[in-house]
């Protein structure tokens, strides 16, 4: 999970065997290659007590059915999804700086998501809502077509290892489902200090037909709005670059 480029090609800093994450969820046979490992993680007393207080409150269930986003939040505002937020630093503070907009964060490890309702609870927010559970099938299933303003993607796992690379989220399906999600003039903004896995994604990010590069054919700078996350920190402190991508789904134009 860590930016740089450890010893083993892990998500996690535990290693990760060849078939990890393979389909073992019959629940969901759609879904064979998983972008992440489940692994357990050590909770610290507050994450554990902001599980228990907030979570019933702030976590929305997955379900297999079109989510609402008015009704979660009780207005008529933007909606932004996250994927992989992590611990969930960077998510609160841009939530606490965007008021006006609601955000929806999606992540599978739970410390990272009591961490985040920590957060949440901590800093009043009430524009921001969490889903536990793979970011891929929450997209298919829970996010309307042309619903979303915008998603952030930020330090995804880069499965370093060439074998593994099936495993990085960004890939030509996943992409082109997510276009389908984002309004007309919606944004895909994505961060990766991994050079590699940064080129594969302006790849795929350029050769789907529904998004068009804001920054012609390459990165775009950090935009002031995202705040540097806790693995783009880690990778900063190796020396290692940083690549951002801003990609748009261009607003319907009336023929004149
Ligand atoms: C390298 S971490 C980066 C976390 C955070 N964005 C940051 O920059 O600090 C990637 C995160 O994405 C999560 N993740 C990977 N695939 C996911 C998926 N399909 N759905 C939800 N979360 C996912 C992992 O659990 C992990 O916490």
């Amino acid at each position: 999970m860590a930016p740089s480029s450890p010893p083993d090609d892990s998500p996690a800093d535990n290693g990760t065997p060849d078939d990890a994450g393979a389909a073992t969820d019959h629940d969901h046979p759609r879904r064979s290659i998983r972008s992440f490992v489940l692994r357990a993680g050590r909770m610290g007393t507050g994450q554990m007590r902001a599980l228990a207080e907030l979570g019933p409150q702030f976590v929305l269930p997955y379900q297999a059915q079109v989510l609402d986003p008015s009704s979660v939040f009780g207005r008529q505002a933007p909606t932004v999804l996250e994927i992989g937020f992590g611990m969930g630093d960077a998510t609160a503070r841009i939530a606490a700086a965007q008021p006006q907009t609601d955000f929806i964060g999606v992540e599978v490890h739970t410390p990272g998501v009591g961490a985040l309702l920590k957060r949440i609870g901590e800093m009043g927010l009430g524009n921001l809502r969490i889903v536990q559970h793979d970011a891929v099938e929450v997209l298919r299933d829970m996010l309307a077509p042309a619903s979303l303003a915008g998603v952030h993607i930020y330090f995804p796992d880069p499965w370093h290892k060439k074998k593994h690379h099936k495993r990085r989220l960004i890939q030509p399906e996943l992409v082109a489902l997510l276009a389908t999600r984002l309004a007309p003039g919606g944004y895909l903004h994505c961060a990766t200090d991994w050079q590699d896995y940064a080129g594969q994604m302006l790849a795929v990010l350029a050769a789907e037909p529904m998004l068009v590069n804001t920054r012609a054919e390459g990165y775009a700078p950090r935009p002031d709005w995202r705040p540097l996350t806790k693995f783009e920190n880690r990778g900063l402190k190796l020396g290692h670059g940083v690549w951002d991508l801003l990609f748009v789904r261009p607003p319907v134009t009336q023929p004149s």
